[in-house]
C-alpha cells in the first residue's frame, strides 16, 4: 500500500456523535501503522479554510475511544458552501502538505467533499457519524446505538413514574427526518405507540390505539415521538389533543433533547468506529475517493459519496410490524 498519499487529514463536521472520537483514533493510528502523516483539522470544513490543523501521532489520541463528543470540534461551515471558500480550503490543505480527508459526519458533511473532490481533484473518504442513522450504504451510523441505549435508559426511569401515577407520557426523540432512533428504542422499551417521520399514523389511530390500551387493562402508557414526525401536532399539542378527547388519561411531556447525543460511546460504536477508521486510511491508500465506509453484513463496504447522500436510508419494516405486534 504505497503511493501518492503522505499526509492524511481528518475533520469532524455537523452534529457531534457518540464514537467520533474513537474514529479520529482509529484514522490516526491506521495513518501511523501506515507510516504516513496525519493532521487533526479544527471545527470542520471552517478549519480546513482557516488551517487551523494539528498534527497527530499514535499518542496524541490516547484517552479519547471512550469520550462523547469530538475533539476536534464540530461546525457547519457557510463559507465552504461557497466556491471562494472551496479554494481558500484547498490553497490550506495544499499549502500544509495535506494529499487527502476523512470526513466524518452525515450526508452535509459529505456534500461539501464531494463538491470539493469534484473542484480540485482532491481525495476524499467519508465515516458515517450521526446519531440519526439516516444514511444509505450503512446499517448504523456512528453513535446510533449510543443514542438508543441513552433514549431507552431515559424511558424506562419515566416509566417509573408512568406506572406509578397511571399516566400517559409523550417522549420526543431526535431525528428530523428519520424514525431509526424512535422506533428502535420504542421496541426496546416497550413504548406502546411509536410515532415516525415515515408512517403517518394519524390523530384517529392514535386516538383509538390509546383507547384500545386503555381498555386490555394496562394503567399505564409511553409513546415515543421522532421529532420529524407527519402526525402534524408536537408533543406538547398531541397532550392537549388527549387531554380534550380522553380526559381519563393523565399526560405528561418529556424531550429528551440533547442528551441523546452526547455520552461515552457503546462498546459496539467503538468498535465500529475502529474498523471504519482503518478502512478509510486503507482506502485512501489504495487510491479510492468519493467513497463513504459502511458497515453492511458485518463486513466494511464502501458506498460512492454520492450515492450515500442521494440513497434513502429505509425504516426497517419488520420492526415496524413488531413494534405494531407488541402493542397487543
Ligand atoms: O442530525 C442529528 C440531530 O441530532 C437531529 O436529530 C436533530 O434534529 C439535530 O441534530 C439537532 O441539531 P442541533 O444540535 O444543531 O440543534
Amino acid at each position: 500500500m504505497t503511493g501518492k498519499i503522505k499526509k492524511i487529514g481528518v475533520m469532524t463536521s455537523g452534529g457531534d456523535a457518540p464514537g467520533m472520537n474513537a474514529a479520529i483514533r482509529a484514522v490516526v493510528r491506521a495513518c501511523a501503522y501506515h507510516n504516513i502523516q496525519c493532521i487533526g483539522i479544527y471545527r470542520g470544513y471552517d478549519g480546513v479554510i482557516e488551517g487551523d490543523y494539528k498534527s497527530m501521532d499514535a499518542r496524541s489520541v490516547k484517552g479519547i475511544i471512550n469520550k462523547g463528543g469530538t475533539v476536534l470540534k464540530s461546525a457547519r461551515s457557510d463559507e465552504f458552501r461557497t466556491k471562494e471558500g472551496r479554494k481558500k480550503a484547498y490553497d490550506s490543505l495544499t499549502k500544509a502538505g495535506v494529499d487527502a480527508l476523512v470526513t466524518i459526519g452525515g450526508d452535509g458533511t459529505f456534500t461539501g467533499g464531494l463538491i470539493f473532490n469534484e473542484e480540485f481533484n482532491f481525495p476524499v473518504i467519508g465515516i458515517p457519524g450521526t446519531i440519526d442513522n439516516d444514511i444509505f450504504g450503512t446499517t448504523h451510523t456512528l453513535g446510533f446505538d449510543t443514542a438508543l441505549n441513552t433514549v431507552v435508559e431515559a424511558i424506562d426511569k419515566i416509566r417509573d413514574t408512568a406506572s406509578s401515577h397511571n399516566r400517559l407520557f409523550f417522549i420526543e426523540v431526535m431525528g428530523r427526518d428519520a424514525g431509526h432512533i424512535a422506533l428502535n428504542a420504542g421496541v426496546g422499551a416497550g413504548a406502546e405507540e411509536v410515532l415516525i417521520p415515515e408512517e403517518d399514523l394519524g390523530l384517529d389511530r392514535l386516538l383509538e390505539s390509546l383507547n384500545r390500551s386503555k381498555q386490555s387493562g394496562k394503567s399505564s402508557s409511553i409513546v415515543v415521538v421522532a421529532e420529524g414526525d407527519k402526525i402534524g401536532k408536537n408533543v406538547f399539542e398531541l397532550k392537549d389533543y388527549v387531554d380534550e378527547h380522553m380526559s381519563y388519561y393523565d399526560v405528561r411531556v418529556s424531550v429528551l433533547g440533547h442528551i441523546q447525543r452526547g455520552g461515552s460511546p457503546s462498546c459496539f460504536d467503538r468498535v465500529l468506529a475502529s474498523r471504519m477508521g482503518v478502512k478509510a486510511v486503507e482506502s485512501l491508500l489504495e487510491g479510492k475517493t468519493n467513497f463513504m465506509v459502511g458497515l453492511l453484513n458485518n463486513k466494511m463496504e464502501l458506498t460512492p459519496l454520492e450515492k450515500a447522500i442521494k440513497g434513502e436510508s429505509k425504516i426497517n419494516l419488520e420492526l415496524l410490524r413488531v413494534s405494531e405486534i407488541m402493542t397487543t
